[in-house]
């Protein structure tokens, strides 16, 4: 395969930090469908707004609509989907930004592929962990009964696997932990980071 040689421009990574005042980083939220993933990571973007923090969030039923609106939930599309996801969040990281995702991405060797894509020292993630039988009671999207009928395959929990994360940063039980105190435990790691 023939690949094209890297063009290098003046402003730097390192330029755009110092312009920005913080570092950049991608917080990466894993978990079923419906477990509260967008609820944190939204509330999470909103503090860290507060904070004079340039944010950017990427969310797997937005990009579903677009950039990658070709994909399913075949094992193989989940990985290109992410795959494209980590290579979008590798450029917001570039530009300096503090990147935050949420995507089911249900996977260890997709969750070790994206980690390789952005940069170990980049990258955060969050275990959003409830169990399946409080998602399908929720079924927020009403997919969980879809999926049961047999309406949907491939469906994350009932006819596709979610392998829980081996090592997360931070693990959100949120039968325990409200939305408030998950973005506290977020912010503490992220003192230390940006
Ligand atoms: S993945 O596994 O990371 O590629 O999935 P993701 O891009 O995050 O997309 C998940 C959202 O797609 C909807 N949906 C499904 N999810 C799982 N399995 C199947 N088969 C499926 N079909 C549609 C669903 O709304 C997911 O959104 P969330 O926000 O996770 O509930």
């Amino acid at each position: 395969m023939e690949h094209n040689k890297k063009q290098d421009y003046s402003i730097t990574k390192s330029n755009r930090v110092d312009l920005n005042k913080h570092k950049p980083c991608l917080i990466w939220f894993t978990g079923l469908s419906g477990s509260g993933k967008s609820t944190i990571a939204n509330l999470l973007e909103k503090e860290l707004h507060k904070q004079q923090i340039h944010t950017y969030t990427l969310d797997g039923d937005n990009l579903r609509r677009g950039l990658n609106k070709d994909l399913g939930f075949t094992k193989e599309d989940r990985t290109e989907n992410l795959r494209r996801t980590a290579e979008v969040a590798r450029l917001f990281i570039d530009a300096g930004m503090v990147v935050i995702a949420a995507f089911i991405s249900p996977y260890n060797s997709i969750r070790e592929m994206i980690k390789t894509i952005v940069g170990e020292a980049y990258y955060i993630e969050v275990f959003v962990n409830t169990p399946l039988e409080i998602c399908e009671q929720r079924d927020v999207k009403g997919l969980y009964k879809k999926a049961r009928a047999g309406e949907i395959t491939n469906f994350t929990g009932i006819s596709a696997p979610f392998e829980e994360p081996l090592s997360p940063t931070i693990e959100i039980e949120t039968v325990e932990v409200a939305p408030e105190e998950a973005v506290k435990r977020i912010l503490e790691v992220l003192k230390y980071k940006i």
